[in-house]
């Protein structure tokens, strides 16, 4: 019987995941099925025990179901455990669910690709909500000389960075408090959705800096194109969504994909659309 996954969302219509992992399990010869599912706002954990007692032997997490995820795991690995969020779920050979988070590392490996160094470079990180939250113990593992948290809400940035204050040099505070020069700046903010760009100064970018969102979209959003109009080098998110999806991939099925042509196929169909 073909193993069956999925992607829980609401709404998840939208969701390239299904195609993601499509190309994964054809590229890697893994005989799966993977679909998605609009789970009901009020009851996450059914849709999931619905899901594996019909044979689902795992699932990816998206808005806004991270931290119910988080909250119905029997066990974490360390990384969920320090984002407060899942994005990936395992059934165990005795029924117990395993809950995982790879958005962090899909940032990290994204960013690695586009041969962008983190070990002693100056990183702003903009936004502290839990995607933010999901991002720093990997960012900080990769041991940047600094690592600097800036939002619109200052004490939720400053509480934010006390918590990771074990893993290296990182504060937090507003955005008055960014000051520049960054090597990387990455946005973490949902300020993309509404077309906003956070207030920062002119002379925020190192030279040689990289700009990356965590958000994508046909079009460069406000933020990056702000920054490439000084200087810097602009990436967004579509490939930290394809190597979050190869991180959760590994973890179901042992194989790593090559996520560059996946995150090529991609990039093409939302250009032509
Ligand atoms: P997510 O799960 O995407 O991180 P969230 O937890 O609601 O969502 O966090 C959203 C983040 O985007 C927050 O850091 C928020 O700032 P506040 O903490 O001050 O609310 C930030 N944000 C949302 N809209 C914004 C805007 N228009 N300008 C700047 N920051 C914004």
């Amino acid at each position: 019987m073909t193993d069956r996954y999925c992607v829980f969302g609401h709404p998840v219509a939208h969701s390239k995941s299904p195609a993601i992992h499509a190309a994964f399990a054809e590229q890697t010869g893994e005989a799966i099925a993977y679909t998605a599912i609009e789970a009901p706002l009020d009851d996450f954990a059914g849709a999931w025990h619905r899901f594996t007692a019909e044979g689902g032997r795992g699932a990816n997490v998206t808005v806004p179901f991270k931290e119910e995820a988080y909250r119905l795991c029997d066990t974490l690995s360390a990384r969920a455990r320090r984002a407060g969020a899942v994005n990936t779920l395992i059934l165990g050979g005795n029924g117990e669910t395993y809950g995982d988070t790879t958005d962090g590392v899909g940032l990290v490996r994204d960013l690695a690709s586009h041969g962008v160094a983190l070990r002693g470079a100056r990183i702003l990180v903009l936004g502290a909500g839990g995607a933010v939250r999901g991002v720093l113990e990997p960012l900080l593992a990769e041991t940047p000389a600094s690592l600097f948290v800036g939002n619109r809400t200052a004490e939720k940035a400053a509480a934010l960075a006390e918590d990771f204050r074990d893993l290296g040099e990182v504060r937090g505070g507003g955005f008055e408090a960014v000051a520049g020069p960054y090597d990387v700046v990455i946005n973490g903010t949902s300020a993309s959705l509404a077309g906003d760009l956070p207030p920062l100064p002119d002379e925020l970018f190192a030279p040689g800096a990289t700009a990356y969102d965590m958000m994508y979209g046909a079009e460069p959003t406000v933020f990056l194109q702000w920054a490439a109009e000084r200087g810097a080098r602009p990436l967004d998110g579509l490939g930290m969504l394809v190597e979050q999806a190869a991180e959760s991939f590994f973890q179901w099925r042992a194989k790593r994909p090559d996520t560059a042509p996946v995150r090529d196929m991609l990039r093409r169909s939302l250009s032509a659309s």
